[in-house]
């Protein structure tokens, strides 16, 4: 495995010292490319002896080989490359397709997975600029370390210190693991809400935005497997190379879900699909000036999770629960009454959960009636938290285990 880690212009680049050993340690092959600013910090000779390697500083030097054209030669080499410390500066520059050194150029020319440790103070670190700057890369499928809490260079206290070598080691031998064990596996996910039209320009919805499907499909097809995503209307743009298929109503998202459910391993549905639709649609659009009062009555829609239960033969069935009161037992109960393998309760009083944030507070319940307690996180990281119970009940299954 070669490693290209690139080390930009913060405090922390002592710690990068550390990082090269234990890359090592665990038989990478280590290539280093420090930003001039880096040098500041650290001196190229320290990273040259641990990683064993020429240490790579100026876009126009040559490579060990005698190659002039060092970003490609370094970009061709590596397998992953891992920057740490990450600036606000690398961010935001790799954010916009910026080029201008060596580091910058090199991850532009770049194809694998890139692994990015920021660390910063923590106004930085909160800037709206840079979270936009980290939220869209992480669209674009780079992966971030998170900081953790401490007292910072700076002499403030706070989130923006970088990860320990350690965590970061980790996460590599993760993602390494991880790249593709889903390989195989179908999955088939539903995603945002459903309208159901009262007349032809108003509908029936609700404030699903469809971020937590997405992430699931992105992490899915990342880690291997084949995507079915099926979305309500969301402004959220499609996944390259995920299968994505838009409707509007319940009854649309139904028959969907029922093409591809027989071939599918996993079903987890994400969407918040209208439980009443109008029981019956008005002619064009209606006037106000007709009526002061309009009765809609409503009917019950199908429960394609409840019908996906009946249906189930192979697949693992996984659910989402949007509650406000009494989580665990209404989810729980609704786990029972559709034959669900997990279902994932949301707390939607929460300002920070549920519907339309990039953040989840979610409770886990297994079939057996396990319950897993996750802290609030991304939902991303909650879409990767549920590949690997996913992953590991394949494993189980695969041991007969499970029946
Ligand atoms: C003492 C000192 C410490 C710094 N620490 C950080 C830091 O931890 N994170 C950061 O984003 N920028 C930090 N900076 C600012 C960066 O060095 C600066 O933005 C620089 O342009 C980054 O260049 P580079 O990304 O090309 O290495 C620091 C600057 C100084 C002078």
């Amino acid at each position: 495995m070669n490693i290209l880690l690139g080390i930009t212009g913060g405090i922390a680049a002592y710690k990068s010292a550390e990082l090269i050993r234990l890359m090592k340690k665990e038989g990478f092959q280590v290539k280093v490319v420090m930003t001039a600013n880096a040098t500041r910090f650290i001196t190229p000779l320290t990273m040259e002896v641990l990683s064993e390697n020429k240490v790579y500083i100026d876009l126009f030097s040559e490579d060990e080989r005698g190659y002039r054209i060092s970003h490609i030669s370094l970009a061709r080499w590596a397998d992953m490359v891992v920057i740490a410390p990450a600036t606000a500066n690398i961010v935001s520059k790799l954010a916009h397709g910026v080029a201008d050194d060596l580091l910058s150029t090199t991850l532009l020319a770049f194809q694998g997975s890139v692994i990015l440790a920021p660390a910063m103070n923590k106004v930085m670190y909160n800037n709206p600029i840079f979270r936009d700057n980290i939220h869209y890369l992480m669209k674009k499928g780079y992966h971030f370390i998170e900081t953790g809490k401490g007292s910072l260079a700076c002499g403030e206290y706070g989130e923006g210190r970088m990860a320990e070598p350690p965590q970061i080691v980790g996460f590599v031998k993760e993602l390494i693991s991880k790249s593709n064990d889903l390989k195989g596996k179908k999955i088939l996910i539903t995603a945002g809400a459903t309208r159901e039209p009262i007349d032809q320009v108003r509908f029936i919805s609700n404030y699903s935005s469809g971020k937590m499907g997405f992430a699931l499909a992105e992490v899915a097809q990342k880690r291997g497997a084949e995507v079915i995503l099926i979305s309500g209307p969301t402004f959220l743009e499609d996944i390259e190379g995920i299968n994505t298929v838009r409707v509007e109503t319940a009854a649309k998202m139904r028959e969907q879900v029922f093409t591809y459910f027989k071939e599918a391993d996993v079903f987890i549905s994400a969407a918040a699909v209208s439980d009443f639709r109008p029981a019956r649609q008005f002619e064009g659009k209606i006037k106000k000036e007709e009526q002061n009062t309009i009765h809609l009555e409503l009917k019950k829609n199908v429960d394609i999770l409840k019908e996906a239960g009946e249906k189930k033969d192979k697949q693992i069935l996984i659910g989402f629960a949007a509650e406000v009161k009494s989580l665990k037992e209404n989810a729980l109960s609704k786990l029972e009454s559709k034959n669900l393998d997990y279902i994932i309760a949301n707390d939607i009083t929460r300002e920070d959960s549920g519907f339309g944030t990039d953040t989840n507070k979610v409770i886990i319940i297994e079939r057996n009636g396990n319950t897993i307690d996750l802290p609030l996180m991304s939902k991303y990281e909650v879409a990767k938290y549920i590949f690997d119970l996913i992953k590991s009940h394949f494993e189980r299954q695969s041991k007969g285990r499970i029946v």
